[in-house]
């Protein structure tokens, strides 16, 4: 939009943003300086913004649906979206801005150029957010395909499957075997609108090469992105090997508190895209935010925001301890007579372990360990022996990792997937996903590591002494 041809008293506005805006992208600047953890504690919530909200020293929540202005030149400027403001909730909010900042400083961290992000009510509505855009169907000839890790959550697989292959005709094109670089390659053409793979996916665990898949999808100007969920940006920054959106579900362990459901995405500016308008490929988290976002209304509560926000603060930290704790977890499950097999990318014999060696590292571990240290978080999983049955005997003998469906929690907690997250997808889709009958998932909290497994060690003793485990014999 030209701004000269706005009134004058819209123009003093305008110009009034532009000076905002510059003192904004300088306060960014300096906060891009700072450690991880700095920016996990402040975001870009600093003192001229505490002096202008009563002097308030935590980011403020703002919970008024709508912002009241000046006057209508104001309005106009605002509205037009010239000038920063935030207008309506549904649109923009103060609080979830300061989320929105603190995220893209941390997706962006170690990497040269900008980064922006969109906050979400949901992970789904993140995945949506970030995938929905390339699927126009004014582009294209009805031909598009998508290029989609089968080890995905099952939510992101019913959404590309139900409602983009089923219902749309949009072709998914799953990858079996995400490690395997020519499986990728074979698939992606010039009707591929994306590439998206998780990573570590939920609930196997697997692992993929993002730097090598990015260039296959970037040979076709396409996009890669990549589901960062179970990683977090403390372990793992998908922007800085290639991919060009990162998209998470912020409910699990940058929420670990267990307090709010929420999504974002974080995009590097400038991505490649066979389709979509240029402010699309120029800033595609601010474009989401203010036009589809806008019009589709998947916006983060500035309540859940300030939660997230007082979570995110010690992020690296939790997922420096829990990590570790996790690790002896897993070697714990690994020796144990009734476990058949332990997806855990940090065991050495995992098939992933190299990849992830590459790519999972304790966010700035050298100040504190003289050297960087590799995390690879706190999902896991595992199948028992004596099959479906077997599993849930004993995953029903638990009695202090709770059964839920849910993962990143400070909480241990476990899941069957096949009956839970990867119920809806059915046994085909299970098959295309490997999500055996006898998996077991577990999100290992923050407790000592020894209460977690001996609740294990309990649950394993009950089911022993079974017929399961007495037919076995
Ligand atoms: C890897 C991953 N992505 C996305 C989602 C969806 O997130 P939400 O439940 O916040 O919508 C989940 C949920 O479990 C997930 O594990």
């Amino acid at each position: 939009m030209n701004e000269s041809t706005f009134p004058p008293g819209v123009q003093k506005y305008i110009k009034k943003g532009q000076t905002m805006t510059a003192a904004q992208t300088a306060h960014r600047a300096r906060m891009r300086q700072m450690k991880f953890d700095t920016i996990a504690v402040h975001g870009m919530y600093g003192m001229e913004a505490a002096l202008a909200n009563q002097g308030s020293i935590v980011e403020p929540g703002y919970f008024s649906s709508a912002q009241h202005f000046e006057n209508s030149d104001h309005m106009e400027a605002s509205l037009a979206y010239l000038m920063p403001s935030w207008t309506y909730s549904r649109i923009a909010n103060p609080t979830v801005h300061y989320l929105e900042e603190t995220l893209a400083l941390m997706e962006g961290y170690g990497f040269e150029g900008k980064v922006s992000a969109c906050a979400t009510a949901s992970g789904m509505a993140a995945v949506f957010m970030a995938t929905n855009p390339f699927l126009t169907t004014a582009e294209g000839d009805g031909r598009a395909n998508i290029v989609v890790s089968a080890k995905c959550y099952g939510g992101t697989f019913m959404l590309f499957q139900e409602r983009y292959q089923a219902e749309r005709g949009i072709e998914v094109r799953w990858v079996r075997h995400a490690l395997d670089l020519d499986e990728w390659d074979s698939l992606i053409d010039e009707n591929t609108r994306f590439v998206f793979g998780e990573m570590p996916s939920n609930p196997t665990l697997a692992v993929m090469d993002i730097a090598a898949i990015a260039e296959l999808a970037h040979a076709q100007e396409i996009p890669f992105i990549v589901d960062s969920t179970v990683a977090t940006p403390a372990l793992m920054r998908p922007l800085n090997h290639g991919a060009d959106i990162v998209v998470h579900s912020v409910s699990k362990s940058m929420a670990t508190s267990g307090f709010a459901i929420a999504g974002a995405l974080a995009a590097r500016h400038d991505i490649p895209s066979q389709v979509g308008p240029p402010e699309m490929r120029a800033n595609f988290a601010l474009y989401v935010k203010l036009l589809p976002a806008r019009d589709f209304g998947p916006g983060m509560s500035p309540f859940t925001a300030l939660m997230v926000l007082n979570d995110l603060r010690a992020l690296r930290h939790r997922m420096d301890y829990i990590s570790r704790n996790t690790m002896q977890v897993a070697d714990y499950l690994a020796q144990h007579p009734l476990v058949e097999s332990v997806r855990y990318p940090g065991l050495e014999n995992d098939e992933g372990y190299a990849i992830a060696r590459k790519y999972m590292w304790l966010v700035d571990s050298e100040d504190e360990y003289g050297t960087a240290v590799n995390r690879y978080g706190h999902l896991m999983a595992f199948t028992v022996k004596g099959g479906a049955a077997a599993a849930r005997q004993m995953f029903d003998q638990l009695q202090m990792i709770w059964r839920a469906t849910d993962l990143g929690r400070i909480k241990s907690v476990a899941t069957i997937p096949a009956i839970s997250t990867h119920q809806q997808q059915g046994e085909t889709g299970r098959d295309l996903a490997q999500v055996p009958l006898n998996l077991v998932r577990l999100n290992v909290g923050g407790e000592h590591p020894a209460d977690v497994i001996a609740d294990l060690e309990q649950a394993f003793t009950a089911v022993r002494h079974t017929s399961v485990f007495a037919l076995q014999k």
